[in-house]
């Protein structure tokens, strides 16, 4: 049985999870970025140190293993943390550096569509970038992967900028004073979150909450003559390149490594897991990990599921199944022979698989259910002639070709 929130991915999603990891690949070459792995196992403290205490996916989320001794494992829920852990290690003399990467993460949330205990993210760092232009080259590069995957008309890129810490706690302050009041009306979701982390009231999804909100102060009001700076400048960028976004004074985002810009780029297709991708700045998760110096960083990532997701009810662009060729022999002494020939078409290029089981009605039902192009038949007239029948299987045409010429002859046909 499988593990709540967790599911087995089939081939027709794995040739979409595998093609939107492409697509990814190939736009993060024209960027400069270079893959990296980190180990799905953590050490809780990574999480605990970088995304705050109070943040839902370190509070209630995290999956931890029964660990030795007093040595606390998890499974990891995000890789931001773990690709600053990998960058402190190693390239803390060789900044900036820019990296991508694939992997599953792991967050104990109710499971619905769109939502699993067990799911994948692609993503983005750039680290060791102070200027606002590598915000904008970040959310240049997502919108860049969204339009090669032909599905931008269906995303909306929401940004906001939340300052560093001194503009945040007068904000802070500010809010505070502004809800107080209203204390007894908000939900009891968002009365905890304006005692643990004020902020988080703005990311509510209650309607009365949002009512109340509406009047609130805006982190703008607090931006300092540098904030402002770097947020129209990036907002001045994001206009000249044509990417269309939408300024959301509200997000904030769930994890507590962010400063200055942060953008989500939602959907309307998917209900209401609607974010496709994440991201912003984090210029201080460095020294949270015990860095001396300051490691200036942004990036974001995306849920393939929820990018295959949308991929499938948009009709985006797909990759499209690599048809085969099948061989079998209508007597079981010529598969030596059928072996050897799909040996021969496999190394020609063209996609053989050889059937044994069953009878010809069924060996052709499997050809059918397997959309193959062309079908070798080895029959002991043909055989005895050196010769095999190559059907084709969309017209039903049968012709004759020697066993010698026959990868020659598919490769062209195939490739035709
Ligand atoms: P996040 O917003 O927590 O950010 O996750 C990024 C994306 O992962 C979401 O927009 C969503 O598409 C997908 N996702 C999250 N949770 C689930 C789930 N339970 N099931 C399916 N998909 C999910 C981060 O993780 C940050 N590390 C992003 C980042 C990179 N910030 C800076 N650099």
């Amino acid at each position: 049985m499988l593990v709540k929130g967790t599911y087995d991915v089939l081939p027709q999603k794995m040739r979409q999870h595998t093609f939107v990891c492409k697509v990814f690949r190939d736009a993060c070459g024209f960027y400069g970025y270079e893959e990296v792995a980190t180990p799905i196992l953590e050490s809780g403290s990574l999480f605990e140190r970088t995304l705050g205490a109070s943040s839902d996916v370190v509070s209630k989320e995290m999956f931890f293993l029964a660990a030795r001794k007093d040595e606390k494992i998890v499974l990891r829920p995000e890789n931001t943390a773990g690709v600053m852990r990998l960058c402190l290690g190693e390239f803390l003399q060789d900044l900036p550096k820019r990296f991508f990467y694939f992997g599953p993460m792991f967050r104990y949330e109710r499971p619905q569509m769109g939502r699993y205990r067990q799911f994948h993210q692609l993503g983005m760092e750039c680290l060791g970038s102070a200027g606002w232009s590598s915000d904008v080259e970040a959310i240049q590069l997502a919108w860049t992967f969204l339009c090669n995957l032909q599905i931008q008309k269906h995303a909306t890129l929401e940004i906001n900028y939340i300052g560093g810490e001194e503009e945040r706690s007068a904000y802070k302050n500010a809010l505070k004073a502004y809800l107080e009041p209203y204390k007894k009306d908000l939900t009891p979701e968002s009365q905890k979150r304006l005692e643990k982390n004020i902020l988080r009231v703005l990311d509510t999804k209650s309607e009365s909450d949002k009512d109340i909100l509406r009047n609130a102060p805006k982190i703008r009001d607090f931006f300092t003559e540098g904030a402002r700076h770097s947020f129209s400048h990036i907002c001045e960028a994001l206009v000249a390149l044509n990417i269309p976004y939408v300024e959301n004074p509200y997000l904030v985002r769930g994890l507590d490594y962010y400063n200055g810009s942060v953008f989500e780029i939602t959907t309307q297709e998917l209900g209401a897991q609607s974010a496709i991708i994440g991201g912003g700045r984090y210029d201080s998760l460095a020294t949270c990990l015990g860095a001396k110096t300051l490691v200036p960083a942004v990036g974001w990532a995306a849920g393939v599921e929820r990018l295959t997701l949308l991929l499938g009810k948009v009709n985006g662009i797909r990759e499209k199944k690599r048809p085969v060729v099948t061989i079998f022999a209508l007597d079981d002494v010529y598969m030596h022979s059928a072996i050897q020939c799909a040996h021969n078409i496999r190394s020609a290029g063209v996609p053989c698989v050889v059937l044994q089981d069953g009878s010809l009605k069924s060996k052709m039902k499997t050809s059918n259910k397997m959309e193959a192009v062309y079908t070798v038949l080895m029959g002991q007239k043909e055989m005895q002639r050196e010769c095999v029948v190559v059907r084709a299987m969309d017209s039903g045409d049968e012709q004759e070709v020697r066993c010698s010429d026959l990868a020659t002859f598919l490769k062209k046909v195939y490739c035709a």
